[in-house]
């Protein structure tokens, strides 16, 4: 299917790549992804009690260093796809397991609402302990040109994201935002201990619960 925010997305991996990068990408039209339902089980170990499309892309995330989260404008949000896909990583926000990589967001959208979905999407990356290099949104609007106009800017955004898995820039504001989250989330971890002994440990090793 015809897909600008795919299109985007290849752009950004296409620098990515011009960097040195291997690249992946999910695209979330493709699997069947369902809704959380808070039925707490992930709390229990970490695993969803839906057999779909979820674990594999799951698997396929933790394998990277780098994330770039792209989504269409639907009524000023992300997609329900994308919004289901992030629901699913509820156990990945509160256990940390993609903290450490880089990240930036896209979004497309015919007339408005793209910065405010980069905006939120580079929100939950910080909430997934990611930091945020940077996002861009393109109006589509009747102009059949603006994707392809963005396409130098898209592919720097993948250079930049690439140099910042090299080299490690800090990004103080994000770095206090992520804090002040895990300590929030350090309060479940603790909660689990007795049945994620695993996780409880490695929150120790990384300093981000002092161990008793
Ligand atoms: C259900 C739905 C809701 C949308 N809501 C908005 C909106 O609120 N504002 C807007 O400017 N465009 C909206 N659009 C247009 C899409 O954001 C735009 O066409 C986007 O680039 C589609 O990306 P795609 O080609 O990857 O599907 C909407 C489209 C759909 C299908």
């Amino acid at each position: 299917m015809r897909s600008r925010t795919r299109r985007l997305a290849n752009f950004v991996l296409a620098g990515a790549k011009d960097a040195g990068a291997g690249v992946d990408l999910i695209d979330l039209a493709d699997l069947q992804i369902v809704p959380c339902t808070a039925c707490e089980s992930c709390s229990l170990d970490g695993t969803c009690v839906f057999a779909d499309d979820f674990a594999a892309a799951y698997e396929r995330i933790l394998d990277a260093d780098g994330l770039v989260l792209a989504s269409p404008v639907y009524i000023d949000n992300v997609s329900g796809q994308m919004k289901v896909f992030i629901d699913r990583l509820a156990d990945a926000i509160h256990y940390q397991t993609l903290a450490g990589k880089y990240g930036c967001s896209l979004a497309t959208t015919q007339v408005s609402g793209g910065d405010a979905v980069v905006g939120y999407l580079n929100h939950v990356l910080n909430y997934l302990g990611v930091t945020a290099v940077g996002g861009m949104s393109v109006a589509l609007d009747s102009d059949q040109e603006a994707l392809d106009r963005a396409e130098p800017a898209a592919r720097d955004l993948g250079r930049l994201l690439v140099h910042a898995i090299v080299e490690q820039p800090r990004y103080p504001d994000q770095e206090a935002e992520i804090a002040e989250n895990r300590e929030y989330f350090a309060g479940i971890v603790r909660e689990n201990r007795d049945w994620r002994p695993d996780e409880y440990e490695r929150w120790v090793r990384e300093g981000w619960i002092r161990g008793e």
